[in-house]
Order: structure tokens, then C-alpha cells, then sequence
């Protein structure tokens, strides 16, 4: 019998033959101006398979919003003409793609915005530490009501354009530590209205997003994306099931037909690189599971399956209505479906050109039959 992972299941419009999904992944390969480029067309088409999902890296939502050098935009018509050739490229090949709509918040500098202005947030804490380019995190502006609704006008628009590129749907990018997770953790958000304070108050500005998108295009066109355990940029929250449990019953109830929810689990290793002796905390009592009782519709979840290949097959076996996300080993194995089907052997990820420019580590990767590589 083939294993779950490799059977049928309907996300949103889209009715996929399997279940491994290509996890969202900053590559920072787009132009300068942020626009994509035929080589981004050539990485998404290696890795697409006939009805498989990926989900684009992080997209700005907006040009005045900062980012990182080199990340792809959705908010012009370049960029749409651009994604159109990526977008192409999957569905010539059977396949389906979201794009991730990105607002890093606080997580930019002040060098990357309009006119200098310091990033925003829900509050004016700063991350601690040093941003990409070494200097340190600058205190963001904490986002009045009127910029709030600027901002959730921005994701309806981006999502508007995603459609116009020919994307089957979007991701809103809640995870991480970027402004949708700052609103959402406490440890970021102090705020003393109706967006801070209350579990309720700091999922509002999630949910309204979640509104917009859905309303713009369609909730079967809308997914999200939490990571109710990474720490990562200083995301603390000391009630995780609480406050994401909160954000799924209202998901629920307001939004069934959402194309999926996608979690990050509290195994999650990513950013820790092998042999570091700093490894994921013990967290082996925490599991999405709850999170499944609230949210009925299909979940994708990611983080260390790469490193656990195993208990991707055994996940998909146990659950109902779920899908698994890879991030490093896809970037390392474009035909990761053809080698996980096979039960064949995956290329090692290289971390020192996860976020360089140009084809290296990019669409170099060795397909496992050298035949398939010419795609
Ligand atoms: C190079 C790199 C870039 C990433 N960029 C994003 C991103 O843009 N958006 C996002 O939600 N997650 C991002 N992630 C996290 C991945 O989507 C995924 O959750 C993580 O890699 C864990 O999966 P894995 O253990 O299979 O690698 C990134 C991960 C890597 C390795």
C-alpha cells in the first residue's frame, strides 16, 4: 500500500497527488530592485512535480516596508510579470504554488527604509542583537491604528497581485518573529489598546489580516503560516497552546474554508547548524496535536523533518488532513519527491550558499537521475 504521504488531498482549490510540500525559503536571488528573475523560474520548476504544492520564500507586501536586500516584492508589475514565468513553470508541470506574503516589521533596518524611517512593530522594543548587516536592531515605531489599517490594506493588495501572477494562493506569513508574530507574542507587544494585552487583543491584528486576505481573494485561496514555539528574533510566549489555540478556534469559526494552516514545530532546528552544541530545547511534551482538535481543515507541518525523514512518513500516516513542509533538504534535493518516494538517498544542504546570490547552491543541487537536471 503507498504510504499517506504520497496520497491525494484537496488544499484549497487545488487537489494534490501528495503531501510533501516545499517550505517557504529566503534565497535572496531576486534583482536588486526586488523583482523576480528566470533563475528563481528555473529553482521553483526543479522542483516542482505534478501535483505537489510549494510555497514561495517571503514576498514584501510593500516597497516601503524594508526587507532584505535581494528578497522578491509583490507590490509592482514588474514583480507580477516576474512571478508569472515562476507561476507558469509549476502549473506546465501539474503543479500548484503559493507565494508567502512577508512584512519583516522590526526585523529590517532603518538603511532599507523610505527616507531612513526606523522599522515598525506593535511596540518600540527592539530586537536584541545585530540584523543581517551587523549593526545593531534599531527601536521600531510602534504602529498607529491608521498604519495598522495601511498595512492590512497592504497584504489585500499584495494578495490581488499574487492572484494576477497566477499564484493558486497565499500564505500570510505569521511565523518567525516578523510583524504579524510581533503583534502576536507578548514579548514584543505591550501595547494598551485594542492590539495589545489580551490573547484576544494581540491575535487581533492576525485575524483581521487573515479578514482582508480571505475577503480579497478567497478563504480557499488563503492560508497562514505560525510558529508558536521559535524563538527566534525574540519571540517569547509564555502560553503558546493559550494564545495560538485562541488564534485556531477563531480561525474556525470565522474562516473553515481556509486553504490550510501551517505550523512550525517546537523540534524545529533550522537555524541551528550541525554539530552546534546548542541544539533544540527538550520540548518532546509539546506537539501541534491540540491544535488540531480547534482547527478541522488541512495543516501543513514543517520544521525537522529534513533531519527526520522517518517521521515525515509516520505523521502523514497518523494524522488526518495533513501535509509535510521541507525546507533544507529541498533546497538540497530538487527531486526530493522522486528520492522520498524511492526511499533513495538525499544530497547533504551546503548552509554557506543558502543566502548568497547567483546559481551556486541555488539550482546546482544534483538530481539523484542526472537526466531530470537539464529542466
Ligand atoms: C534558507 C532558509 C530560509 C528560510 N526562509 C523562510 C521564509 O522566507 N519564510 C518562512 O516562513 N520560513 C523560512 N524558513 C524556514 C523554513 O520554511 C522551515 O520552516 C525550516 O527550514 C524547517 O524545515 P526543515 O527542518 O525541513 O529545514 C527558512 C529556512 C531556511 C533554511
Amino acid at each position: 500500500m503507498l504510504p499517506k504521504l504520497f496520497s491525494p488531498i484537496k488544499v484549497g482549490r487545488s487537489l494534490l497527488a501528495h503531501r510533501v510540500v516545499y517550505c517557504p525559503q529566503t534565497r535572496l536571488r531576486a534583482s536588486s530592485e526586488h523583482v523576480p528573475v528566470p533563475l528563481m523560474a528555473k529553482y521553483y520548476d526543479q522542483r516542482t512535480t505534478e501535483g505537489g504544492l510549494l510555497i514561495t520564500e517571503g514576498a514584501s507586501v510593500s516597497g516601503n516596508i524594508g526587507g532584505y536586500p535581494f528578497t522578491p516584492g509583490i507590490y509592482n508589475e514588474q514583480q507580477i510579470e516576474g512571478w508569472q514565468d515562476i507561476t507558469k513553470a509549476v502549473h506546465n508541470k501539474g503543479g500548484s504554488i503559493y507565494i508567502q506574503l512577508w512584512h519583516p516589521g522590526r526585523a529590517t533596518s532603518s538603511a532599507l527604509m523610505p527616507g531612513g524611517k526606523p522599522p515598525v512593530s506593535a511596540s518600540a522594543i527592539a530586537i536584541k542583537g545585530k540584523n543581517m548587516a551587523g549593526a545593531d536592531y534599531e527601536v521600531p515605531h510602534a504602529l498607529e491604528q491608521e498604519e495598522i489599517n495601511e498595512v492590512i490594506d497592504m497584504f489585500a493588495q499584495a494578495s490581488k497581485n499574487a492572484i494576477s501572477a497566477g499564484f493558486d494562493g497565499v500564505e500570510i506569513h505569521g511565523a518567525n518573529g516578523y510583524l504579524i508574530d510581533q503583534f502576536i507574542n507578548a514579548s514584543s507587544n505591550t501595547r494598551t489598546d485594542k492590539y495589545g494585552g489580551s490573547i484576544e487583543n494581540r491575535g487581533r491584528f492576525a485575524l483581521e489580516i487573515t479578514a482582508a486576505v480571505s475577503k480579497a481573494i478567497g478563504e480557499d485561496r488563503t492560508g497562514i503560516r505560525f510558529s508558536p514555539w521559535t524563538e527566534y528574533q525574540d519571540m517569547i510566549d509564555d502560553t503558546p497552546y493559550q494564545t495560538w489555540g485562541y488564534l485556531m478556534d477563531k480561525l474556525q469559526e470565522n474562516h473553515p474554508d481556509l486553504a490550510y494552516i501551517h505550523f512550525i514545530e517546537p523540534r524545529d532546528d533550522y537555524l541551528i547548524p550541525a554539530g552546534d552544541p546548542k541544539q533544540p530545547t527538550d520540548k518532546e511534551t509539546d506537539s501541534i496535536e491540540p491544535f488540531r482538535k480547534a482547527w478541522k481543515g488541512p495543516i501543513i507541518t514543517a520544521g525537522g523533518y529534513t533531519t527526520d525523514v522517518k517521521r515525515a512518513f509516520e505523521t502523514a500516516e497518523k494524522y488526518e488532513n495533513t501535509l509535510v513542509g521541507f525546507g533544507r533538504s529541498f533546497i538540497s534535493n530538487p527531486d526530493l519527491v522522486y528520492r522520498l518516494k524511492n526511499n533513495l538517498p538525499l544530497n547533504p544542504y551546503d548552509r554557506s550558499t543558502f543566502y548568497t546570490q547567483g546559481s551556486v547552491g541555488y539550482t546546482d543541487y544534483p538530481f539523484y537521475n542526472e537526466k531530470d537536471s537539464s529542466n
